[in-house]
């Protein structure tokens, strides 16, 4: 992957950065439950925990794993883990969170791109999950990635913000918000050049960074789905859903599910995340 690299380079800057912030997260309002994490007391979503079925004893990579608290949640469900991440902080904070937890785990440095020239094994299921395409300016090479990772018959897992709701002014009036009208800002169909945006962080909306600025790609359905359809995948179900994971707009309520939603009485549902399942040919 050659183009974008500056892009590229500001993103890992700020992720690297973003490591310690989301370490000292836990017990903010949206937080990482880290102790919770460790203690076996909290769990993937509950979208995921429904869909993605048996994972143990199965060979799981879990692509751009961050520092590794849903990798540790899919090693307690029994599977035997590999964790990739650009961020060699996110990495070590991995590392430290298995030890902790006392778990085994590998976790791999580097950019998704070249997951499978880094990890010479092969898995049963790549997992990806919220929050990590949208860093990708390539949805068909990452697909190609993907399936050169899994063995046939392998499986991906995605559970991701949905494109349209991305589409969303997050700094929308809040009085207009409130009453149903939010604007559009951010493109559906995919554009080669990012989206540049100064934002704070999602876990610590308080926290000083000096890198505030990332530099994201869009993914309508359709390229996410040819996508793997020409890297040999067989799509096995999607779905939408009208909850993510994150606080997309100021107006959102989190559920009893630790999930984010529209509030009641907001005229339309909206699809806010997807998720499917996809399998390498046998
Ligand atoms: C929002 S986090 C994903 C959170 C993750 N789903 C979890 O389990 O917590 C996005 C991650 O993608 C990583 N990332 C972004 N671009 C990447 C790339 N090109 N290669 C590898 N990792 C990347 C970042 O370092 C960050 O850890």
């Amino acid at each position: 992957m050659t183009d974008h690299l500056d892009a590229i380079a500001a993103n890992k800057a700020r992720w690297e950065e973003v490591v310690d912030v989301h370490l000292r997260s836990d017990g903010l309002e949206d937080g990482y439950d880290i102790a919770g994490a460790k203690a076996g007391t909290n769990r993937l979503t509950v979208i995921e925990e429904a869909e993605l079925g048996p994972v143990d004893g199965l060979d799981v990579l879990h692509l751009q794993c961050h520092f590794g608290l849903d990798t540790l949640r899919l090693r307690r469900l029994g599977a035997r883990v590999t964790g990739l991440d650009f961020s060699a902080k996110a990495i070590a904070a991995a590392r430290v969170l298995f030890e902790d937890a006392g778990e085994t785990g590998r976790f791999v440095e580097g950019d998704v791109y070249a997951a499978a020239d880094l990890i010479q094994d092969r898995f049963d299921l790549v997992f990806v999950n919220w929050g990590a395409i949208n860093w990708l300016p390539d949805i068909f090479a990452w697909a190609r990635v993907v399936a050169a990772c899994l063995r046939p018959g392998g499986r991906l897992y995605l559970c991701e913000s949905h494109p349209a709701g991305l589409m969303f002014d997050h700094e929308s009036d809040l009085g207009e918000m409130v009453r149903g009208r939010v604007a559009l800002r951010f493109p559906y169909f995919h554009r080669p050049e990012p989206t540049v945006l100064e934002e704070a962080d999602y876990a610590d909306p308080d926290a000083q960074m000096a890198n505030t600025v990332s530099h994201e790609w869009s993914h309508p359905i359709s390229d996410i789905l040819n996508a793997l359809i020409q890297a040999g995948m067989n799509l096995e179900w999607l779905h939408e859903h009208d909850r993510i994971a994150w606080k997309l707009l100021p107006i959102m309520e989190k559920d009893e599910h630790r999930l984010f939603r529209l509030p009641p009485d907001f005229p339309i549902r909206v699809p806010l995340s997807l998720s499917l399942s996809a399998r390498k040919s046998s």
